[in-house]
Parts: structure tokens; sequence; C-alpha cells
């Protein structure tokens, strides 16, 4: 297999891969899958579409021949597809591998923390909007209480794992929200990243009004706590992150509004029918899934990627702009798994 580093426009290596298993999700959350536009007749993928287990691993050992060394399953909501702690174990064990994570709303951990501790898994991040139960239940579209994601950050921090949470903050929504939230993980050691709002997709309402920058996070955070900056924990890191004076504690901020991270974007994105992007904001990926069911060789594959990667110039943040946001054709938040 090939190990050559490989580089893209912009010299960035490729680090990371985000596997998206499903876009299917139990909840409907207003930034990401707009009940207006995912409704009862929503029309999601078949499970023929969908990249079998072995599929995957076959890619994920490719993608890490050519340099990926971190791995992150996501969805629409990873714990919906079934058996995931089998492809999980399946992951763990490509060499190569130093670090594995999924995303989740935590509903279904419940059942599933302990299996897919077993298979390997020990970080998770998981969403969680608000702590008042009207506004959360509103804000998941399912009318879900924060109790029941609540419950589940504390089993899966029980069962050994690193857990984070991560709260997308709009104004004029969950604004209120933001000092209850600190407040509340702070007292539990859990790091609370703040995320920007971000025009994925299209149709979930954005506009930059409705943004509340880290900048602002920050100020009212710091009218209750002292805080100071913390340096990067590694190239490429995606939080900024933040120690609480006199604790142990830490906050982060996904700023990929206010303060783009493009220039150390070191992510590929693989969609649970096995097409592969290189940015969040792209409308166009390579088809792997074609040539998987095609008899393509390694090598063929490995070629494919490479290619892709070494004609990246993706650096969407940075770029974005009225024009940008209105005439680009971006894929779905839900599709392929933030
Ligand atoms: P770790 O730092 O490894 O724990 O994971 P992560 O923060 O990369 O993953 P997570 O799935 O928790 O992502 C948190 C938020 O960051 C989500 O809203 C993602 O959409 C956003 N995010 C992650 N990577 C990128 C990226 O490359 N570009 C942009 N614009 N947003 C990203
Ligand atoms: N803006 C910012 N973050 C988003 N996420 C989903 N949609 C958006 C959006 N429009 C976040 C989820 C989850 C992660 C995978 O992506 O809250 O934490
Ligand atoms: Fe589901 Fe996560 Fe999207 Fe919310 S943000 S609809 S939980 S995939
Ligand atoms: Fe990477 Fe695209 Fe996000 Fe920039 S906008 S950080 S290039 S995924």
């Amino acid at each position: 297999m090939n190990v050559h580093p490989l580089e893209d426009q912009l010299r960035r290596p490729i680090r990371d891969l985000r596997i998206s298993v499903t876009d299917r999700c139990n909840f409907r959350c207003s930034y990401c899958m707009p009940k207006e536009l995912f409704g009862d007749d929503y029309a999601f993928m078949p499970s023929s579409e969908q990249l079998t287990f072995a599929e995957i691993e076959r890619l994920a050992r490719l993608f890490v021949a050519l340099g990926v060394r971190k791995l992150r399953l996501t969805g629409g909501e990873p714990l919906m597809r079934r058996n995931l702690p089998e492809l999980t174990a399946k992951l763990c064990s490509i060499d190569g591998v130093e670090d594995i994570g999924l995303t989740t709303n935590g509903v279904f951990l419940r059942q599933h923390a302990e299996p897919l501790y077993a298979a390997g898994l020990r970080r998770l991040n998981i969403s969680l909007d608000a702590l008042d139960p009207v506004l959360f239940g509103k804000m998941n579209g399912r009318g879900v209480k924060p109790e029941v994601v609540l419950r589940q950050i504390d089993h899966a921090a029980e069962a050994g794992f690193e857990v984070k949470v991560n709260m997308v903050v709009q104004r004029g929504l969950n604004e209120s929200e933001i000092l209850p939230m600190a407040g509340y993980f702070r007292s539990k050691g859990i790091m609370l990243r703040f995320i920007e709002f971000m025009d994925v997709g299209g149709g979930n309402g954005w506009s930059m009004d409705k943004v509340v920058t880290k900048q602002e996070i920050l100020e009212r955070l710091q009218s209750a706590y002292e805080l100071e900056a913390l340096d990067q924990h590694y190239f490429g890191e995606v939080a900024k992150r933040y120690r609480y004076k006199g604790s142990a504690a830490q906050v982060g901020f996904i700023t990929s509004v206010s303060e783009s991270f493009c220039s150390s974007c070191t992510r590929a994105r693989l969609s649970s029918d096995g097409k592969f992007y290189t940015c969040l904001f792209a409308s166009e990926g390579l088809d792997l899934r074609r040539m998987l069911r095609s008899e393509a060789d390694d090598d063929s594959l490995l070629a494919a990627i490479k290619r892709v990667w070494e004609r990246r110039a993706d650096r969407y943040s940075e770029e974005r702009t009225e024009q940008t946001r209105q005439h680009r054709d971006k894929i779905g938040m839900s599709y392929i798994g933030g």
C-alpha cells in the first residue's frame, strides 16, 4: 500500500476521516433536519445503498494508508445503524488508527454505551442544546426532555468514556441557556463546547444575525467566571479551549463562522452511501461505492482518493459571503454528519 505523505493544494495533510453510518435521526433539530424538510414522507437512503461494514472497513484501511490517524463515526444519528459496536471493533483494530470518536445525540446510549466501550471506543461527543425542557423539546423537534440526554451523559461517563458536550447556539433561541449549561457542566467536570450556528445544507434558516459568536459567548461566561485560554492540543484541533480558573473543568468554542479554521483542516468525510467529500460545505463527492461494487482493486481506490485530495482547495468558511452561500448547492448536515 502507498505510504507517501499526501497533501492538498493548501499543503494540508489528510489526518481525519469522519464516517457517516446513516442519514437517519430520531431528532429533528431545526438547524440540521428541520421538520418541514424532513417530514414523515422524507425518502431516507435505502439500506442497499448504504456501505456495508466490510466496505467501510476496507475504505478506512485505505484512508489510513494515506495518512488518516483519527476516525469519527457520525450520522444522522449513528446509533440508529444496527450493530454499530461490530463496526467500531473492526475500525479500532486497524493498525495506524490513533483515535476514534463518536458524535451522538445520546438517546440510544442506554443500550449501546457498554457494547461500544467493549468494542474499544473511548470518546463520545454528545449534543445538548438546552437544559430548559420546553426549549430543548422544541429544538430537538421531538419533545425529548433534557433529562433523557443528561442521564446518558452520566451513564457514559460512569462507563468510562471521555465525554464532551456540543451545544449549537442560536440567537433568539437558546442564548439564555449559555450560563446554565456552562454552570451545569463545569460542576460535572465535563467539557462543554459552544458551536456557532452554521449555514450547512439548505433550509435551516441561517443568517449572520442568528450567529452568536465565540466573543459574545466568552463575554457572557466572563461575567460569571474567570477563564484562561489553553494552547491547542494538536495541529488542526477544531475547538478553542479555555479552563475555568480554580477548577479542572474546561470549555470550548467551535468558531466556524467568526474565526474559521480552514487553513488547518485535515478532515475528509465519507457519507453513508460511500461518497468521499473534502469539505462540510461541498456539493460533490467521489463515488467510492460505485468503485467498490465494480470490483476496483486497492490500488485504483487509493489512486482515486489521492487524486481528489491532491486537488483539494476547499476553504468554505474563509470564503463565506452572501454570494457563495446562495449559489452553492450544499450537501445536508445530517447526510454528511457535521
Ligand atoms: P473532537 O475534537 O475530536 O472531539 O471532535 P470534533 O469536534 O471534530 O467533532 P464533532 O462531531 O463533535 O464536531 C463538533 C462540531 O464541529 C460540529 O458542529 C461539526 O460540524 C463542527 N466541525 C467539525 N469539523 C468541522 C470542519 O471541518 N468544518 C466546519 N466548518 N465545522 C466542523
Ligand atoms: N450549525 C452548527 N452545528 C451544527 N450541528 C448540526 N447542525 C449544525 C449547524 N447548522 C452539530 C450538532 C452536532 C454536530 C455533529 O453538528 O449539534 O453536535
Ligand atoms: Fe439528529 Fe444530530 Fe442533526 Fe440533531 S444535529 S437532527 S441529533 S443528526
Ligand atoms: Fe474544512 Fe471546509 Fe470546514 Fe473549512 S469549511 S474547516 S475546509 S470542512
